[in-house]
């Protein structure tokens, strides 16, 4: 029995919007916007059941069959990684947020899933098919969700090698070299990218080349909302307030030493929290004022507490020839010191919404 004669047929025209199309699997790679919100949405933390999905006014006459119709294509579709049950440490990635792109041509198909996907969760995981070393996918599928790659400074492009390189890169400030900590093999502490910019890049993605072989060179992210709720409100309330001043790194120079930002925001059409935040970049101490000092050393001691806060990522996601799309706003990360100098991961940063404004 062929695949699309199990697929009842008004499911399929809800999910793809492409009544022609006949198979399952097509379907969900080249999925409508609407389907990929119906499944995100429903997963959501600020949803709690399918119904609620008719007062938000979202695809109300889906069903609910048709919604596990959909929920169990993507777990046996192609087009999705299954990762193994992550262990206690490691992030939980939601149902419909791990992918495979098995070739540049079906990864591109794919756009809208993806965008609906990090939109909704703020992250996703891509893994690559086919050789792609000088990372063109993932600047192709950046542009194709809509997106905008930024420039990394005056003196980079687009693409910015993560890998040891003591050489470092031409500051358009000093004239001469300088070693971002990305390019180092150390220890580079909870932070978001770009935080010191006047608008920091949404989202960044990495290209994994080469993880670390050796133990090392582990990520970290920690979701904002798991740090906001171990702060306190007044600290909260602080750092949605204060502005704090911010030394620009001199490999990312382009004009200003310092720029003045408040740590923390809400984002006016969601409600979520948002974070700019990288502790070595911050004055020491942070201000002038005692209340705000005291918001952001409560701020770092949840980052260094006893027991560390965050998720790394299982081996299934963090591998040779996955691509990690990230919120740089939702999430902070983090690495360990690397023990292999050849680790290598390709990033882009990028701005925009991905798919669109819905
Ligand atoms: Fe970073």
């Amino acid at each position: 029995m062929s695949l699309s004669s199990q697929i009842p047929r008004s499911c399929l025209q809800r999910l793809t919007g492409y009544a022609s199309r006949s198979n399952g699997f097509t379907a969900v790679r080249t999925a409508s916007r609407p389907m990929l919100r119906l499944l995100h949405e429903s997963h959501s933390p600020l949803k709690t059941s399918v119904a609620s999905l008719e007062q938000s006014g979202l695809e109300s006459s889906f069903s609910f069959q048709e919604f596990t119709f959909l929920q169990n294509l993507v777990k046996t579709s192609p087009f999705f990684l299954h990762p193994s049950q992550p262990k206690a440490e490691e992030f939980n990635f939601p149902l419909g947020t791990t992918f495979k792109a098995p070739t540049r041509e079906i990864g591109l198909d794919m756009k809208n899933t993806f965008a609906q996907a990090l939109k909704e969760y703020g992250i996703i995981a891509i893994e690559l098919g086919f050789d792609d070393s000088k990372s063109q996918f993932m600047l192709e599928i950046v542009e194709a969700m809509g997106c905008t790659p930024d420039t990394h400074s005056s003196t980079q492009g687009a693409l910015w090698d993560v890998t040891y390189r003591p050489s470092g890169v031409i500051s358009e400030k000093t004239g001469g070299n300088v070693v971002s900590i990305s390019q180092g093999l150390g220890e580079f502490a909870w932070h978001t990218d770009g935080c010191f910019e006047v608008s920091p890049q949404r989202y960044f993605g990495l290209h994994i080349l080469h993880p670390d072989k050796l133990g090392g060179g582990i990520f970290r992210l920690l979701a904002i909302d798991d740090l906001v709720k171990r702060l306190s409100p007044a600290s909260i309330e602080t750092l949605l307030n204060y502005e704090f001043e911010l030394q620009v790194p001199p490999e990312f120079y382009k004009g200003s030493a310092t720029t003045r930002h408040k740590l923390l925001s809400i984002e006016p059409d969601t409600g979520r929290y948002l974070i700019r935040y990288r502790r070595d970049i911050l004055a020491d101490p942070p201000s002038d004022d005692p209340i705000a000092n005291a918001a952001v050393m409560e701020l770092n001691a949840v980052l260094d507490g006893e027991g560390s806060v965050g998720q790394t990522f299982s081996k299934d996601i963090f591998k040779e020839n996955s691509i990690l799309l990230m919120d740089n706003a939702r999430f902070l990360h983090c690495r360990t010191e690397i023990k292999d100098p050849k680790r290598f991961l390709r990033r882009v940063r990028f701005n925009g919404t991905p798919g669109g404004h819905a």
